[in-house]
């Protein structure tokens, strides 16, 4: 149970990860974090799915083998180094638009705009920004978050952070949401 589907990792990972452990970059999402976001992204057809935070694409891999062919995804980074490395192995998937922008400026940007899957895996759409995230989300869309269970290396009150991350969403009335402490600990709402 504690170890997802070798078969079911996305042809372009085992690549990604390679180049990910070069460039140093070790933000990634673990595979159990990846096989949840394949399955939800698979009940979603004809969708629109938004990623915020691409990093080194590990979790863009993920989604996109979620997704059928009618589905798009925006996925957006602020740094180049590790969106190159995102671009060199998914970039010929013509459903995926990857976006170098600071996230806090794109939200704002694309205001009104409207996604059926939100992963939000960077500051803004999860500590910063969070109402204008919600309100890009259809109803009976995905807001999908990790990293909520404690980690060795964050950094002095982060912790209280994401306390009141967990008090906001759960107080919020157009929310269903599932708590999971599995993985690095995740929360999958539902828009209502
Ligand atoms: C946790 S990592 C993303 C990991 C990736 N989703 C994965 O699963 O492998 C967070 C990412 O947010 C990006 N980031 C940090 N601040 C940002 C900002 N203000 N705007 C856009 N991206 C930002 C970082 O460059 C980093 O790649």
């Amino acid at each position: 149970m504690n170890n997802p589907n070798s078969s079911d990792f996305p042809k372009a990972l085992h690549s990604i990860l390679a180049d990910t452990d070069s460039a140093g970059f070790t933000m990634a999402s673990e595979p159990l974090t990846g096989s949840l976001l394949k399955t939800l992204a698979a009940s979603k057809r004809g969708s629109r799915f938004l990623e915020l935070g691409t990093g080194t694409g590990i979790s863009t891999a993920w989604i996109l083998a979620g997704m059928d062919q009618k589905s798009s995804l925006i996925s957006v980074d602020h740094d180049m180094k590790f969106l190159d490395i995102a671009q060199k192995h998914l970039g010929n998937d013509t459903r995926l638009t990857s976006v170098c922008e600071d996230g806090g400026q794109w939200l704002k940007r694309n205001k009104g705009d409207m996604f059926d899957f939100i992963f939000a895996d960077t500051w803004h759409g999860k500590f910063l920004m969070l109402d204008e995230t919600l309100d890009m989300l259809h109803k009976g869309g995905f807001y999908i978050i990790d990293d909520l269970l404690p980690q060795s290396n964050w950094p002095e009150g982060h912790q209280d952070k994401v306390h009141q991350l967990i008090d906001t969403l759960e107080a919020r009335k157009d929310l269903v949401i599932a708590k999971m402490n599995w993985a690095t600990g995740l929360i999958v709402a539902t828009k209502i």
